[in-house]
């Protein structure tokens, strides 16, 4: 699958399982400007040693800036129940070498979207810092490309009946990012239960013949996997998880596998069984306001699972 141009991005995150597989994507298949990272899986403080845990694992000099430790309005709630308390149970992480650029992501995002313009913002935890950045600096959503969102939902919740972890954990930030006018790419559970690894995957990890002797990037990740299919078999009764957050990188490299409808879509605040549900309006275009969000809808898995795969490796 040819890569039709090599996006520039800056990958916001909360590593986390499905977010380290991403910033291997991300360093594979795009330029990777900057990391920033926000309290989501885990606290803030772990979520930035997970992040340059990966960058240090992958041997890429990445910056990595630090971000919001709380949302904007909610308390700070995490996922241990899935990614364990570190953020990224599995593996044996190794001693940390690398310290984060800055401790301001906010300035971070805001300066460096205004140095160089179409870059992409992808948002793979909690969106509290592309709000807090937006607040700041409404110009910037006139100055990047777009923003990229693994978050929400069309129908199905993880959290609740109806919320999604990341749009669930700071409504009110994911509500500023909605209503900004950017233009926005929404892959939701709905389209990211499509991509879903299993222990087959696992094997592949563990067994590939192109891994580099004593490479150490395809074993972490079998173990992050391993891992994780564990806690989806103790909580949801089957050993696969879905690769969530490689999606909305995907969503920028390699669009053209996706399919998407414009849709408007707005995020519940007040609901007491529905607060963090984005409502996703799919009347006809003569009912529905007017659009703000490019929902994707559908993914080609095998495509999809290939390119994650290839970007597993040494670099
Ligand atoms: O709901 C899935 C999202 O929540 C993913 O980004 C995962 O990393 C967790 O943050
Ligand atoms: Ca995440």
């Amino acid at each position: 699958m040819e890569l039709r141009s090599t996006p520039a991005i800056i990958l916001d995150c909360d590593p986390g399982h499905d977010d380290a597989i991403a910033i291997m994507l991300a360093a594979q298949f795009t330029r990777l400007v900057g990391i920033t990272t926000v309290s989501g899986n885990a606290p803030l403080e772990l979520t930035t040693r997970n992040a340059l845990i990966v960058t240090q694992l992958l041997g890429i000099e990445t910056p990595v800036h630090q971000g919001a430790a709380h949302p904007l309005a909610a308390p700070a709630l995490h996922a241990a129940i899935v990614h364990g308390e570190s953020g990224l149970e599995g593996p044996v992480l190794p001693p940390l070498v690398r310290k984060p650029a800055s401790r301001d992501a906010v300035a971070f995002i805001c300066d460096t979207t205004r140095h160089e313009t179409d870059i992409w913002l992808v948002a793979i935890g909690p969106l509290t810092n592309i709000a807090h950045a937006v607040e700041k600096d409404p110009d910037l959503v006139n100055r990047i490309a777009g923003i990229s969102i693994m978050g929400g939902s069309t129908h199905v919740g993880n959290v609740s009946p109806v919320a999604e972890f990341n749009v669930w954990a700071d409504p009110e930030a994911a509500d500023v990012v909605f209503r900004s006018g950017a233009t926005i790419r929404m892959c939701g559970l709905n389209l990211t239960h499509q991509l879903m690894t299993d222990d087959a995957i696992v094997a592949r990890l563990r067994d590939r013949s192109d891994a580099v002797a004593g490479g150490v990037v395809a074993p972490f990740v079998a173990a992050l996997l391993d891992y994780l299919h564990g806690r989806m078999a103790e909580l949801r009764g089957e050993r696969r998880a879905a690769l969530h957050d490689p999606c909305a990188v995907l969503a920028v490299t390699h669009p053209q596998i996706f399919s998407f409808g414009d849709r408007h879509v707005q995020v519940e605040l007040d609901g007491e069984l529905t607060r963090g549900m984005t409502v996703v309006d799919e009347r006809s275009a003569k009912d529905a306001p007017a659009p703000n969000v490019e929902v994707a809808y559908e993914i080609d898995p095998a495509v999809a699972m290939e390119l994650v795969l290839s970007s597993i490796h040494e670099h």
